[in-house]
């Protein structure tokens, strides 16, 4: 499967270098087996985080969103939607049409949230959120009407309703104090309350992969996984309720958001991790937290591929033995580069001017290495997503009872968006793995924002049939 992709990437490295350099990405390398296996220890962890007594200790959250139903199409009305989960914040305003079918983002607005207020006190944090979202209404001349608001809140969350959402830990490079085990909801009207120049009306939370999944589910009535690989990596799906142990009833299904981020948090995947994947995790803000995503997601890939670097080097495998300040400083090489190095047409061009801006002094085998170990990392986040994937379509289809299959997954983030050949490497993973699951892809447009209207929506055509 990585065959071709592989091939092209050693031409042009000497033998005796290549099979040097191999040695140090072959833990990189999973076969086909180790991926079965990583697959069914997923399987175990997801009926663990289900349970009622086992859900506490396990490092699969498998969190209840209380989202029982995917979009009908009759969903209809304005929303307001916040996302919430990387370096940017977003407002959008939000139009559902039904005629079209279609959810229209209206307009939307991004503010940027400095690096020290993602590790400063909460309330500013919150009280920031509240300060751009009266800016947008301001502009949109929507200040005075109360539309109901969609809350893209990319953290693991225990929801209690759909507006009541305790954060359980920070991930991604936040950590504000005052936020873990507080109600997400709560401290957004508070900040709101505190300025006292506006009010909102009813309030979804919804997890990032939700609203992928929602916004996707729109277009495409028969998607029921959302999935995120971006700066964190994590994918919803619709489970049986009757499973969901820690929720009442036993008819119908409901979201369950995995945060797969966390699956190997116990030490489960002790055998696949490599010193570089150990070292990531230990320099990180939340060491011992989310290792599973460490290995996949944009936050990490590019820290990892400078490790791999450094040790090259310090090998005299790479630059003459010769480093630089950039390649030495943590996160400097980032994993948007690894997109470019790895294109097809005009990859080794890029790693040439990519090696010069971080002050390397390099030849054409270093540059043909450094596209090496950009594909081995690359490679491995993608066959590590698809097995994943592949355990939910699997958990999907027996809960079932099916022989057969067929559904959407709504995708988002850069990493899937933008790297050459990591789709593509995924999907032949997922077709190696769960062989009996047809899967369509659908790329998410805004995801997050147009689905956390969505789920809104939803939640008011559930509210309305009750009534009538
Ligand atoms: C992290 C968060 C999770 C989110 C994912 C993708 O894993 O914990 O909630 O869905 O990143 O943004």
């Amino acid at each position: 499967m990585s065959g071709d992709a592989s091939t092209v990437h050693t031409d042009g490295i000497p033998p005796d270098a290549l099979s040097k350099v191999q040695e140090y990405l072959e833990p990189f390398h999973l076969s086909v087996e180790k991926l079965r296996e990583v697959s069914a220890r997923l399987r175990k962890d997801l009926v663990r985080g289900l349970g009622k007594h086992s859900h506490h200790k396990a490092p699969v959250k498998m969190l209840p969103t209380f989202v029982r139903a995917t979009p009908d199409g009759t969903e209809k009305g304005d929303f307001l939607a916040l996302d919430l989960g990387g370096t940017n914040f977003r407002v959008l305003h939000v139009r559902v049409v039904e005629e079209e079918q279609k959810v229209l983002k209206m307009d939307s607005q991004i503010c940027a949230i400095p690096k020290e207020m993602m590790l400063g006190p909460g309330v500013q944090l919150f009280d920031h959120i509240a300060a751009c979202l009266n800016d947008f209404l301001v502009s949109q001349n929507l200040k005075g009407q109360t539309l109901p608001l969609g809350f893209t809140f990319s953290f693991p969350c225990e929801q209690k309703e759909i507006d009541k959402s305790i954060l359980i830990r920070w991930t991604k490079g936040f950590n504000c104090s005052g936020v873990e085990g507080e109600d997400v909801v709560k401290l957004l009207k508070e900040a709101i309350h505190r300025r006292g120049d506006y009010d909102i009306g009813s309030v979804a939370m919804v997890n990032d992969t939700v609203g992928t999944m929602m916004s996707c589910g729109y277009r495409d009535q028969s998607c029921e996984i959302g999935m995120i690989i971006g700066t964190g990596t994590n994918a919803c799906y619709m489970e049986e309720i009757k499973n969901v142990r820690r929720v009442e009833g036993e008819d119908g299904r409901m979201c369950i958001n995995t945060e797969w981020g966390g699956f190997g948090d116990d030490g489960c995947l002790k055998d696949i991790r490599t010193e570089f994947d150990v070292v990531v995790d230990e320099t990180s803000i939340n060491p011992g937290i989310h290792n599973f995503e460490k290995m996949i997601s944009g936050m990490y890939l590019g820290e990892i591929v400078r490790l791999l670097l450094v040790r090259l080097t310090e090998n005299k495998l790479l630059f003459e033995g010769r480093t630089s300040e950039a390649l030495l400083t943590p996160d400097a090489f980032e994993t948007k580069f690894m997109s470019e190095i790895e294109e097809r047409d005009g990859g080794l061009e890029n790693t040439q001017n990519i090696l010069t801006e971080l002050g390397l002094k390099w030849d054409s085998v270093d540059s043909r290495i450094v596209r090496l170990v950009c594909n081995a990392v690359s490679s491995r986040s993608a066959r590590l997503c698809g097995a994943a994937l592949a355990t939910l379509a699997n958990r999907i289809r027996v809960n079932r009872r099916l022989d057969h299959l067929k559904t959407t997954v709504g995708v988002d983030g850069t990493v899937y968006k933008k790297h050459p050949n990591f789709s593509e490497e995924l999907r032949a993973t997922v077709r190696l793995l769960a062989p009996d699951c047809d899967i369509t892809f659908l790329v998410s447009e805004d995801g997050s924002g147009k689905g956390a209207a969505m789920v809104t929506a939803v939640a008011q055509r559930l509210a309305h049939q009750t009534q009538n």
